[in-house]
């Protein structure tokens, strides 16, 4: 695994709402260089970028046109390899997002898939033989698209109806018109992936953020396929592209890391229980108290066991797909929430704008976006016209800003001692200075009751011993433990005290402590 992992901290950029360069009211690539020494001076040293390639945008990007264009309208190839030129200069590293479960329908592979005559396309999608054969009924199909093809047959779809899905094969094929994962069209796909993989990695890129990262083997249930497909990817990179780093969208860290993948998120969707954290209606991370983390510890730490030494099981702040944190919780929340996410082991990463709690609006959807579309609006840098995200008439942004007055910016929380962005400063320079805190240090639950307050966890590497104690509640906690309370290396809102091999930890507090 790539040594850079060990201290990586992760900035994601959705590169619509970063930073507009050109003054067109949609954020590009050369804007994501111009920002880089802001996200080095927040601390975070790599960055993932949503989808920017050639596409029609019916789903913000995640329907590819061509894999091996960078969109128009974020600039051009040439672009984003000087990003990955500059950032590597500031020693930072930059994932792309690989879509390599289906395109859209505009991909030159699925116009000649479309075709009545056979090609070398022709099994590049799942194609019944028949228009009104029903392709939807399968495992990891969302669906199908009928009656836009010379070739009879209805396509299977993975996610929007315009999303037609790639042939990786069948695990178990049940339809004449179903290939085997090891059938030559289902390996011919295999190949232009990595194909892809390799040409963006030939200029400079340090690897990939996969979308729906287990689905691409259909009728395949326990995912077994799919994960042999991923070890074959793997093996290929390893050989070609040893450095290439792989964090997969597939939320179960058992099957993904088996599968090859270094690091796999924790998510909105599967066992996880990420949500009760920051995102449901009690949220452990809420002053009120209310909050149960339990849950989440046990599938945590059923999943670290499985996956120790094999790859990272990474925390998110959030994504463009979820709600953002600060609909849940207010600043000071988030710090708390902040000190969690970059304790914990993995890499950590960081949505664009939450380190200075940006809202969730309330808006109509925009490129397929739906309920998501509020977590997407373009950064707010300053308290200049459009929050200095650019120049452009307020109406041509690609989405509107936060309206409100107190509307939170990067500029003003820099200057100001205190605010959130400072905090998140501030915890990743400690999670720097401190191996113990870092992607493979151990983690050990010291204390973690159900629907109680504080949550311990012993961080270890090598000699040193970090305790971190979290409080997110408005109110007093204890708990005992009969080691020796250190040195603090943070704290926030007070330090926890010791007295008879019990701790007393401060409301709203979150401290690391050393400890022998
Ligand atoms: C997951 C991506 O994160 C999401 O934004 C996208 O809509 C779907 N996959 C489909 O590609």
């Amino acid at each position: 695994m790539s040594q850079w992992l060990e201290d990586a901290i992760f900035y994601e950029i959705y590169p619509q709402s970063f930073y507009d360069s050109n003054g067109d009211g949609i954020g590009d690539i050369p804007g994501i260089t111009a920002k880089l020494d802001y996200i080095r001076e927040l601390g975070c040293n790599a960055l993932w970028l949503n989808p920017c390639f050639l596409s029609p945008f019916g789903d913000a990007g995640y329907d590819v046109a061509d894999y091996c264009l960078v969109a128009p309208r974020y600039g051009t190839n040439d672009d984003l390899i000087e990003l990955f030129r500059a950032a590597h200069a500031k020693g930072m590293h930059v994932l792309l997002d690989l879509v390599p479960g289906h395109t859209s329908v505009e991909h030159r592979w699925f116009k000649e898939s479309c075709k009545a005559e056979k090609n070398p396309y022709s099994g590049r999608y799942i194609w019944t033989n028949a228009v009104w054969d029903d392709v939807a009924r399968y495992e990891g199909i969302a669906g199908s698209l009928r009656g836009i093809s010379e070739r009879d047959g209805s396509v299977a779809v993975n996610f929007f109806s315009m999303q037609p899905a790639l042939n990786y094969g069948f695990a178990t094929v049940t339809e004449p018109w179903q290939c085997a994962v090891d059938s030559p069209e289902a390996l011919a796909t295999r190949q232009a992936m990595k194909d892809v993989m390799a040409f963006w990695l030939d200029r400079g890129c340090d690897g990939f953020r996969v979308d729906m990262a287990g689905s691409l083997v259909k009728n395949d249930p326990g995912n077994e396929q799919t994960i042999r497909l991923w070890q074959d990817m793997r093996a290929y990179l390893d050989e070609h592209y040893p450095d290439a780093v792989m964090v997969s969208e597939w939320g179960e860290a058992d099957k993904s890391l088996r599968a090859g993948f270094h690091m796999d998120f924790l998510l909105h969707f599967g066992p996880s229980h990420y949500m009760d954290l920051f995102r449901c209606e009690h949220p452990y991370f809420s002053r009120e108290g209310k909050g149960d983390i339990h849950a989440f510890v046990k599938a945590y730490r059923k999943n670290y066991e499985l996956t120790s030494g094999k790859g990272l099981i990474c925390p998110v702040s959030g994504n463009h797909d979820m709600q953002r944190m600060r609909k849940y919780l207010d600043p000071e929340e988030m710090k708390i929430a902040f000190a969690f996410l970059l304790s914990m082991p993995g890499a950590p990463f960081i949505y664009y704008g939450d380190e200075i709690g940006m809202r969730q609006l309330d808006l109509p959807s925009k490129e397929g976006g739906y309920e998501r579309t509020g977590a997407r609006t373009p950064m707010q840098w300053d308290g200049s016209g459009n929050a200095g995200f650019s120049t452009a008439e307020a109406d041509k942004l690609y989405l509107p800003q936060d309206p409100a007055a107190d509307a939170p910016d990067a500029a003003a929380q820099q200057a100001q001692e205190g605010s959130l962005w400072r905090e998140v400063q501030k915890l990743n320079r400690v999670r720097h200075a401190t191996p113990a805190l870092q992607a493979h240090g151990g983690i050990e639950f010291v204390y973690c009751q159900e629907d109680e307050y504080p949550l311990a966890y012993l961080r270890t590497a090598g000699s040193q011993r970090v305790l971190v104690i979290v409080n997110p509640a408005a109110r007093e906690t204890k708990f005992l433990y009969d080691g020796k309370l250190g040195k603090a290396l943070y704290t926030l809102n007070g330090a926890p005290s010791q007295a008879h091999g019990i701790v007393t930890v401060p409301a709203a507090s979150a401290a690391f402590v050393e400890v022998e």
